[in-house]
């Protein structure tokens, strides 16, 4: 049956594929706008998240590196049918991936995560298909009147939102992506809590450039992996710093237009937040300073290289599974994903 390699890749590829579909229905709901459709389909991209989540908890309990890489898949278009059928699809696609991963795998722990994932992925094809039986009668029955036009945004505007949009992608991936590596569990919690609060950013900027005719960007920038969980905060600090100056000014340059009165609200509210995470990720570092200092946590030291003694410009160490110290308690079983939320 499948190696531990194996079982990595398949993991992986689906990692790959919940990252492509959290994208597009982010997107689809975004340009929906707002109302009950759109909030469903929102909460579908909300579960591929966390099944994003709980793949990459897995991988690293094997020993391996989660994937930020995602399944391209064709965000065009411009036909809410168009659109639901398209979702349709990547759930039938998903769940017949998933049977088949889990068919290959032995490990009960992962047979078991990936029925749970399975029961989501059901569910969501029954949400899309009849979303999509819905928009079939409605453009059935006419053309929808009173279609809104969407209010024209100028570039300077949308500019903001490119980059805001641009930005608060990149740190949601950044962000998961150090909650995953980081041996330190609570270091772990804090960063995914500031990556759902970059969701809710990616939210609001992409709503409103969708409002405008924008399709959002999912274009993001390099990622920072980092090597140790001090190495990473140093990087998120620098991010949230940018960030905070860069709403700032925006919020400022546009505060005495009434046209951009929505904008700066949000730039606002978001930079606002940016300043609790500059907060947070300071606490977190002078932690992790703390903790590397002379004695180490019991539980870290494998994957915590050591200041003192003797090669202090030595290859960081490789890192090991977190199951290595604590193969008692598999932090991707069903019952303890459900503890999690
Ligand atoms: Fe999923
Ligand atoms: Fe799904
Ligand atoms: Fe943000
Ligand atoms: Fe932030």
């Amino acid at each position: 049956m499948a190696s531990r390699e194996d079982v990595i890749r398949m993991l992986q590829a689906d990692m790959r594929d919940e990252h492509g579909a959290l994208i597009l229905y982010l997107q689809h709901a975004f340009m929906m706008g707002e109302g009950e459709e759109a909030a469903e389909i929102e909460g579908a991209a909300r579960d591929e998240m966390r099944h994003f989540r709980w793949l990459a908890q897995a991988i690293t309990q094997l020993g391996g590196v989660p994937t930020l890489d995602r399944t391209e898949m064709e965000l065009g278009g411009t036909e809410v049918q168009e659109w639901m059928l398209r979702d349709v699809r990547a759930e039938e696609d998903a769940i017949a991936a998933y049977e088949q991963h889990r068919d290959a795998i032995d490990d009960p722990r992962i047979k078991a995560l990936i029925g749970r994932i399975l029961t989501d992925e059901r569910a969501h094809l029954d949400l899309f298909r009849s979303l999509n039986e819905e928009t079939a009668a409605e453009s059935g029955a006419g053309e929808e009147e009173g279609e809104e036009k969407p209010a024209a945004m100028d570039g300077e505007a949308a500019a903001v939102l490119d980059y805001a949009t641009r930005h608060e992608y990149t740190v949601v991936l950044q962000y998961l992506f150090h909650s995953f590596m980081t041996p330190d569990d609570e270091a772990s919690r804090e960063w995914e809590t500031v990556a759902i609060n970059e969701m809710q950013h990616l939210g609001w900027f992409g709503e409103m450039a969708a409002e405008a005719g924008r399709f959002p960007l999912f274009a993001r920038e390099m990622v920072h992996k980092g090597e140790d969980t001090k190495d990473m905060l140093d990087a998120d600090l620098s991010a949230e710093r940018a960030v905070a100056a860069a709403y700032a000014q925006h919020a400022e340059r546009f505060r005495d237009s009434p046209d951009h009165a929505d904008l700066v609200e949000i730039l606002e509210r978001a930079g606002e937040n940016e300043e609790f995470h500059i907060h947070m990720f300071g606490l977190m570092a002078e932690r992790a300073a703390a903790e590397q200092a002379p004695h180490q946590r019991p539980g870290v030291g494998a994957t915590q290289p050591s200041r003192d003694g003797d090669a202090s410009e030595s290859e960081p160490a490789p890192k090991e599974p977190p199951s290595a110290t604590s193969t008692d308690s598999p932090g991707f079983t069903v019952g303890s994903l459900k503890d999690s939320h």
